[in-house]
Formats: C-alpha cells, structure tokens, sequence
C-alpha cells in the first residue's frame, strides 16, 4: 500500500492495534512503527510482529504517514509539545486514542490545520471484537477517514461518531467491558452456588455472553424480542427474569453507564 503507520507508546492498546493489522495484512510489518521509552516493551513488538522500533518519538513521527498516539493521557500534552516541531507534520494525520483529550487541546498546540482524528476504542480488539468510535476534524479527508476506518475494522468494528457523545460512547463500550466481566462472574459465581465447577461454569457463562452478543449484533431483532422468544409462560427464565427486575437490574445498568459518561466529562475538564 505504501503507508507508513507509527505507534507512539509501546503499550496494551498499542500492541492490540498491531496485532490486528499484521493479522489482517493491511499494513505490513515493514510499514509499522512503534516508538516507546523503554527498550524491552520494544523487543517484544520487534519478535513477535517483526515491525520497526525506535526510542525516538520524533524519528517516528518523520517516518510515519499515520501518527497513533497511544500514551496514557496525563503524556499527551508532553508528546503533543514535542510533535509540535515535526517537519511536514500537516501532511500527516494524526490519530488519537486517550480517553477524555478532545481534538480542539491538540489543534490548540499544533494548530487548526493539522489532520486529527479522535477515537474510542476497546480492548476486545485484542481479540478482533473491538469496537472504537471516530471522530475527524475537517482537516482529515475523505481517503484518509476512509483509511482510518479501515485500521479500526480491522479490530473489529468502527463507527463515525460526532464528539460531543464521546462521554457516552466511553461508558457504552470503553468501559463496559469490566461491567460485563462483572456480570459474567456473578453467573459464574451463581453456577458454583448451584455445584458446577469454577472452569465450566466459566465457559458457559462466556459463551452464553458471546453468544448472546452476537444474536443481537446479527439478528437484527430487538433484545427485548429474543428475550421473550427464550421465555416460556411460567418457566424457568422468567423466575430469573423476575430477580433481576425486583432488583433494579436494568436501573443500576442504566445509572452506571450515566455516572461513567459523566466521570468522562469531568475528566476532560482538564483538557479545556
Ligand atoms: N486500555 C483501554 O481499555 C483503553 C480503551 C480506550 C482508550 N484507551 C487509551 O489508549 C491509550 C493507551 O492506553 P494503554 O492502556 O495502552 O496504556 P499503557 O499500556 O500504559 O501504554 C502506554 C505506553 O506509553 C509509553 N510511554 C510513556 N511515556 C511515553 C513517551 N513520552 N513517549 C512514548 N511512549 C511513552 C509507556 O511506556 P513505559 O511503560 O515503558 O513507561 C507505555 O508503554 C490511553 O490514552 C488510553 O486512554 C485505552
């Protein structure tokens, strides 16, 4: 293809993107960069994608078509600084993915003019089942949005999602993960109580969640369709069906991804 993308910051997030280009093809090993601070995080990405590395976060940017930046976001500010006198460094598209940073604090240090995408992602794409938002400012263009949507599909999925609602999309599928392995445990926890074993009762009760996922991903039906087509009249579901609502289930779900979203929006206070 002859792009060039470059990873500042050797870590999970980092590795998962990686992993998902190499695996999907869309960029060579040869065209993928990864610059971190401490060499050994670097040697692994060396022997187990075969990509470049470097310690030189500058170097990089140089080399790389795709800039990542994929610090925590108390390094941000930091690496914007020191990108800041990149040579060209309009031509190339900057992509970040910290939490809570909008695009206006990068456009402040680096200008209105520099291409910068936003992006939410989630660490299921370690797995190829992520699932990361993407905002643009005007100055990315339609190819290079295009381009960008495609390196997140190769995670999983992508979705153009205007800014504003990244506070909800940060606690809808960022964070959200934890809150399913919570509930993936208390089944799990539930199966014990009732004599399975720890692993069994682990394997089905994460292979009714993926199961369950997919079924509403794919189907296209409502949730509250497939719920009501495993419900028999007086069965054993609704007895459950009945805990969870006598309990506040759906209420505490729905509170948790408020509070979340709005921790994100107090966080990125900062940032203004
Ligand atoms: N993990 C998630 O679930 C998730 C989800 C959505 C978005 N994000 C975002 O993704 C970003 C990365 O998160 P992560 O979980 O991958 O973090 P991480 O595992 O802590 O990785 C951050 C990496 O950045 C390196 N680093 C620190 N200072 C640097 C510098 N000046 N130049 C170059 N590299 C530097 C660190 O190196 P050392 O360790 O050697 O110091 C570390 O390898 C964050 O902004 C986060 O908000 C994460």
């Amino acid at each position: 293809m002859g792009l060039t993308i470059g990873f500042i910051g050797a870590g999970n997030m980092t590795k998962a993107i990686v992993s998902g280009l190499v695996s999907s093809k869309l960029f060579e090993p040869a065209d993928i960069l990864v610059s971190n601070p401490t060499q050994a995080k670097l040697e692994i990405f060396k022997t187990e994608y075969g990509v470049g590395t470097t310690t030189d976060n500058t170097a990089l940017a140089m080399a790389s078509d795709f800039i990542v930046l994929g610090v925590k976001p108390g390094v941000i500010p930091e690496v914007a600084h020191q990108l800041k006198d990149v040579p060209d460094l309009k031509s190339r598209v900057l992509i970040t993915l910290a939490a809570g940073i909008p695009i206006a604090f990068y456009e402040e240090i680096l200008g209105e003019d520099q291409p910068l995408v936003r992006t939410m992602p989630n660490t299921p794409a370690m797995v190829g089942e992520g699932m990361t938002a993407v905002w643009a400012n005007s100055r990315v263009d339609e190819k290079n949005l295009q381009m960008v949507l495609r390196i997140f599909d190769a995670l999983g999925k992508s979705l153009i999602i205007k800014e504003s609602l990244f506070d909800a999309v940060t606690a809808t599928s960022g964070s959200s993960p934890a809150m399913v392995y919570v509930f993936i445990e208390a089944l799990a926890d539930g199966a014990v109580l009732r004599g399975l074993p720890r692993e069994t009762a682990y394997l089905l009760a994460s292979q009714a969640v993926l199961g369950a996922a997919k079924m509403v991903r794919d189907s296209g039906l409502h949730p509250g369709v497939l719920k009501d087509s495993v419900t028999s009249p007086g069965g054993t579901t609704i007895e459950a069906l009945k805990v969870l609502e006598d309990r506040g289930f759906r209420g505490s779900v729905m509170e948790a991804v408020n509070q979340c979203a709005e921790k994100s929006k107090q966080m990125a206070l900062q940032f203004k």
